[in-house]
C-alpha cells in the first residue's frame, strides 16, 4: 500500500509539474531567503584543537558505536577551510548559510570562560559570510552537549539544563548577535528524545524500547521522550524570552526552534485513518507547535499519554506561548498512515513510538534502515506546510533542511548526482507552489552544503552539493556536484522551464 501511495504521488507530481509553467528563482519573493547547511560536529572536524572538549557525540562515536565505525575528527576539516568554503558558497550564489556553534569549542566543559580560539573561529566565519553579503543563521544546539553536563546530571534529562543553556545562549546573543539572521535554538529536538531516549540511535542511547535500534535497557521509552521533550521546550522558551528582551530590538534577528517534519497522509479516506493521520502529525510536530503557539500539548497528546505527559505551570505556558518567531522545518520524506488500533495497547507506549517502529519497518523489511533515495514528493512537504498553516495559524517557516540521501559512490557516480537535482527540483517546485496557496514560508535551506559526517552513516551516506572523498583523500579536496550547478544557475536566475 505504502509503495504504491509512493508510485501514486510520484505520478501525480510529474503531471503537476508539467502542467504549469516552470519556475525560477524571481518567482520567489525577494526577502525569500536560498542557502544551505551543516552542523558543528558534522562537518568541523579539529575535535581536538584550540581548547575544544568533548561532547556526547565525541563519546559516542570514540565507542566505537556507528557502524562504519567512524567519528567527526576531522571530517570535512571546516574548522580549518571556513575561507574557501565561503568562496564555494559565494561561487554557488548562497544567500544563507546555516551552521551551529558547537557549545564544548565555544565554552569548553560547558560552564565558565569563553575559550578565546572558539571565539575566534566563529567571528571569523561569520565575518567572511558576512562580508560576503551571506545571512548568518545560528543553530545553538544541534545534538552535540558537553560531555560533562551528561555526566554531571544527565543532561537534557535535568531542569538543569535549562540555566545552562540560557548562559551558554547569552555569551552567542553577545558576541555574534549583531550579525545573526535568525537563531535557532534546538535543532528537531522531536528526533532528539526519540533517537536517544526511545530508539536508542542517538547519544546518549537511553532506551527500553522493544523497537530500539539497539538492545538498550538503560532509560525508560515510556517517560524519558516527554520529560527531555517539556525540557527542551522550556529551555529554548528561557533562551528565546531572553533574546527577545533583550537582545532582539537592538540586533534585528529573529528567534525560532527547529522541528523533524513528515509529511503524513492517510492510506484510506476512512474517518480512522483520517484520525490517525492528525494523530500522527500532532504527535510528531503538534507535540511542539501546540505549546509554543497555544502554550499547552495537544488535546490527543494529553488523552493518549496521560500522566506520563509532564504539564506546564501557568507560568512556564506563558514562557513558552509565543516564544517562536519561526519554525524551522526538515523535511525529507512522508508515510501514509493506516488506523492501528493496537497502538496503545503496546507496553502502554503511545501512537508516536508504535507508529515510529511501523515507519521503520517499512524500510527495514527491505533490510535497511533508510531507503537508498528518497522518493520526490512535494507533496508530502506541502501537506507538512498546510499543517502548519490551518492548525497553527500560518506562523513564519523556514524549510532549515531537505535534501537527497545518496550512498557514498566513487567521484564520477557521486558527481553525477542527477537523482538529487530531481529532488531539489521537485521539492523547490513545491515551496513556490505552497507559497501560492498562502503559506507563510520565508525560506529554503538544502541539506547539506558540503559531504559531512552524516549522524546514522558516517561516510556511507552523503547529501552534499559539493563532493568530498572524506575517507580517502587526505587533501579533502572539494568538488561541485551536479546539484550545486542545479542550484547555482537556480539561485542565479536561470532554469525558467518551458
Ligand atoms: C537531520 C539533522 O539535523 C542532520 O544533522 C542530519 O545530517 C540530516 N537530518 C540528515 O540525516
Amino acid at each position: 500500500v505504502i509503495l504504491f501511495h509512493v508510485f501514486a504521488s510520484f505520478v501525480q507530481f510529474c503531471s503537476c509539474q508539467n502542467g504549469n509553467n516552470g519556475f525560477s528563482r524571481n518567482d520567489f519573493p525577494t526577502d525569500f531567503v536560498f542557502g544551505s547547511g551543516s552542523s558543528a560536529y558534522q562537518v568541523e572536524g579539529a575535535a581536538n584543537e584550540d581548547g575544544r572538549t568533548p561532547s556526547v557525540w565525541d563519546t559516542f562515536t570514540h565507542a566505537g558505536k556507528m557502524a562504519d565505525k567512524s567519528t567527526g575528527d576531522i571530517t570535512t576539516d571546516q574548522y580549518h577551510r571556513y575561507k574557501e568554503d565561503v568562496q564555494l558558497m559565494v561561487d554557488t550564489g548562497l544567500e544563507a548559510y546555516r551552521f551551529s556553534i558547537s557549545w564544548p569549542r565555544l565554552i569548553p566543559n560547558a560552564r565558565g570562560p569563553v575559550n578565546p580560539k572558539g571565539l575566534e573561529y566563529y567571528n571569523n566565519l561569520i565575518n567572511e559570510l558576512i562580508s560576503h553579503g551571506i545571512q548568518a543563521h545560528v543553530t545553538l544546539f544541534h545534538y552535540d552537549l558537553p560531555q560533562p553536563l551528561e555526566d554531571e546530571y544527565g543532561g537534557w534529562l535535568s531542569r538543569k539544563i535549562v540555566k545552562d543553556f540560557t548562559t551558554y545562549a547569552e555569551i552567542c546573543f553577545k558576541e555574534f548577535g549583531d550579525r545573526v539572521s535568525t537563531w535557532t535554538t534546538i535543532n528537531e529536538p522531536n528526533v532528539f528524545v526519540l533517537g536517544a531516549y526511545d530508539l536508542g540511535f542517538l547519544p546518549p542511547q537511553r532506551c527500553s524500547s522493544p523497537f530500539g535500534f539497539i538492545n538498550c535497557t538503560s532509560g525508560n521509552s515510556t517517560i524519558e521522550p516527554y520529560l527531555v521533550a517539556h525540557n527542551c521546550m522550556l529551555a529554548h522558551a528561557s533562551v528565546a524570552r531572553l533574546y527577545k528582551n533583550k537582545y532582539q530590538a537592538k540586533q534585528h534577528g529573529l528567534i525560532g526552534i527547529n522541528l523533524f517534519a513528515y509529511g503524513f497522509s492517510p492510506v484510506t479516506n476512512s474517518v480512522e485513518d483520517v484520525a490517525a493521520t492528525q494523530r500522527a502529525s500532532d504527535f510528531y510536530m503538534g507535540w511542539f507547535a501546540a505549546p509554543l503557539v497555544f502554550g499547552d500539548y495537544p488535546e490527543i497528546m494529553k488523552r493518549n499519554v496521560g500522566s506520563r505527559l509532564p504539564s506546564f505551570t501557568p507560568y512556564e505556558a506563558k514562557l513558552v506561548k509565543g516564544s517562536s518567531d519561526f519554525f524551522g522545518l526538515n523535511h525529507y520524506a512522508s508515510f501514509s498512515v493506516k488506523n492501528n488500533p493496537e497502538s496503545l495497547k503496546i507496553q502502554q507506549r503511545d501512537i508516536s513510538m508504535d507508529m515510529a517502529a511501523q515507519f521503520i519497518s517499512n524500510w527495514s523489511s527491505k533490510g535497511k534502515v533508510l531507503p537508498d533515495e528518497f522518493p520526490v514528493m512535494p507533496s508530502g512537504l506541502q501537506r507538512v506546510l498546510e499543517y502548519f498553516k490551518q492548525d497553527y495559524g500560518n506562523p513564519p517557516i523556514y524549510i532549515h533542511e531537505n535534501g537527497q540521501r545518496l550512498l557514498a559512490a566513487p567521484h564520477e557516480k557521486s558527481v553525477n548526482d542527477t537523482s538529487r537535482v530531481n529532488y531539489l527540483k521537485g521539492y523547490v517546485g513545491g515551496v513556490l507552489d505552497a507559497l501560492r496557496n498562502g503559506s507563510n514560508t520565508k525560506g529554503y535551506f538544502t541539506w547539506c552544503f558540503i559531504d559531512s559526517f552524516e549522524l546514522l552513516d558516517g561516510y556511507t551516506s552523503n547529501f552534499g552539493l559539493y563532493y568530498v572523498d572524506l575517507v580517502n583523500d587526505p587533501d579533502l579536496k572539494r568538488y561541485p556536484k551536479l546539484s550545486a550547478h542545479w542550484y547555482s544557475n537556480f539561485l542565479k536566475g536561470g532554469h525558467k522551464r518551458n
